[in-house]
């Protein structure tokens, strides 16, 4: 690990390479551990503020008083505690589903700054979004079109909508999380975009109001998201020739975070290029900057704090075998994701410095959560796993009856569960067997 722990949004006493317990805030992770037990996600209330004023600033100063929004990508992480933190701040949400936008409600967020993107919208989560009021829909089939005017109509409501068309655009970012190529099931193609506006403008209960996009998660190069703004700007001036107007402009999200000593975009150099993008317009578009992103906000804000259960030295290699498995974090045994893995408690001066792969209890060869780490640890010690704030907790499972872990939000000296852990009795709560004898 090259980038300093401050990255992470934790601290050691006397600095990085000092033997104390890991900080989050001004709270020792080590107590969270030993007051809520393991495994837990800890996110801090600095860390997402300071991401969230980070980009604020950045497109501030880019847009001059011109309009924009960030809408906090919801499926990165979320907890209530982290949309109300974002909501407070003055957020919008993109959501991609009910489920989401019923969230985003009870954590205080405005229905008026919601988008509503994912490819599979149901007819029930048309009509509560239609009553909620949200900003809009973002629009990935035409069948969808014409099931949200049915749906506008039914309601007697104007439904606004963007496309999100794919612009044919390589992310160049791990393939499954990879989305505006061609072969990918989201978006509109892009050739038919200007087609579908036509049709979307003339239906009785759509109102056409933006164009948006999202190419891809965790892109750490903003060549291919300036490629992507460049083309969806030029397809909004083909749309005014038509008489088409928008009132937004997305982007999406993708914004990469450090997972270990990545360079990754420069939030004020790509705020400033997407103003110059916008600047390009041929026909002077005056237009709402809207962003989505999720990751680049929540990502390294949290960390997983984990206990070692056993230290097992093969002939092969040696095992730390941890509390925490893939039901709780996914990433690495899906996308081969490296995540940063320290200590957590204070150097313990036996323990051997040795070359371990960290893994899980689960039946799984690839419940590994680091491969080849150097750490020096033994039984009970807690580590934490870093850059966890996002796609950590909202992708976890019970597979192997595993009850999902607690969750911690850190603000200054405080901590405060902002989700207790996940009790055996809630997941047979809702399973019955055929007859109640058992038999
Ligand atoms: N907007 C749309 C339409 C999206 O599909 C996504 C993410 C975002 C915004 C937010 O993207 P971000 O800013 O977070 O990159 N589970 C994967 C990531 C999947 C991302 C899916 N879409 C992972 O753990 O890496």
């Amino acid at each position: 690990m090259s980038a300093p722990l401050s990255t992470f949004g934790v601290s050691r006493d006397g600095g990085d390479d000092s033997t104390d317990a890991l900080r989050m805030e001004d709270v020792a992770l080590t107590d969270i551990a030993a007051q809520f037990g393991t495994p837990t996600y800890v996110y801090s209330r600095a860390a997402l503020t300071n991401a969230f004023r980070r980009l604020d600033a950045a497109l501030a100063a880019a847009r001059q008083g011109r309009p924009y929004l960030i809408c906090y990508a919801v499926k990165a992480n979320s907890n209530l505690a982290v949309l109300n933190v974002f909501a407070k701040l003055g957020a919008g949400f993109d959501i991609v589903s009910g489920g989401e936008l019923r969230r985003v409600l009870a954590a205080g967020g405005d229905a008026r700054k919601v988008v509503f993107s994912g490819l599979g919208k149901t007819t029930d989560e048309i009509c509560f979004a239609l009553q909620t009021g949200i900003k809009g829909f973002n629009i990935e089939s035409e069948a969808e079109l014409y099931r949200i005017n049915t749906v506008a109509a039914s309601l007697d409501k104007r439904a606004a909508v963007s496309l999100r068309v794919n612009p044919d655009v390589d992310a160049k970012t791990h393939p499954y999380i990879s989305t505006g190529l061609k072969n990918n099931k989201f978006g509109i193609a892009f050739d038919r975009a200007v087609a579908v506006y036509k049709q979307a403008a003339q239906l009785s209960h759509i109102d056409v109001v933006g164009v948006d996009c999202h190419i891809g998660s965790q892109l750490v190069d903003d060549a291919p998201l300036l490629e992507a703004m460049a083309k969806i700007v030029a397809l909004a001036d083909e749309l005014a020739d038509a008489g088409i107007h928008v009132h937004h402009i997305c982007p999406g999200g993708g914004v990469g975070i450090t997972y270990s000593d990545e360079d990754t975009i420069d939030l004020n150099r790509y705020a400033a290029a997407l103003e110059m993008a916008l600047s390009r317009s041929r026909r002077g578009l005056k237009v709402e900057l809207l962003l989505e992103p999720g990751r680049a906000l929540a990502g390294n804000a949290g960390v997983l704090l984990t206990k070692v259960e056993y230290v097992k030295p093969t002939e092969a290699k040696n095992f730390l075998i941890v509390d925490a498995a893939m039901n709780d974090l996914i990433r690495p045994s899906l996308y081969q994701a490296h995540h940063e893995i320290v200590m957590a408690s204070p150097a313990n001066a036996t323990a051997p410095k040795r070359i371990y792969d960290v893994v899980g209890p689960v039946c799984e060869s690839a419940d590994v959560l680091g491969r080849g780490r150097t750490l020096a640890a033994s039984e009970g010690d807690v580590i934490a796993i870093l850059s966890a704030g996002a796609y950590g907790f909202v992708m976890a499972s019970n597979y192997n009856t595993r009850t999902r872990a607690a969750e911690v939000m850190v603000d200054g000296t405080s901590m405060h569960c902002v989700r207790r852990r996940e009790m055996l009795d809630d997941l047979f709560a809702s399973e019955m067997v055929l007859t109640p004898d058992l038999k």
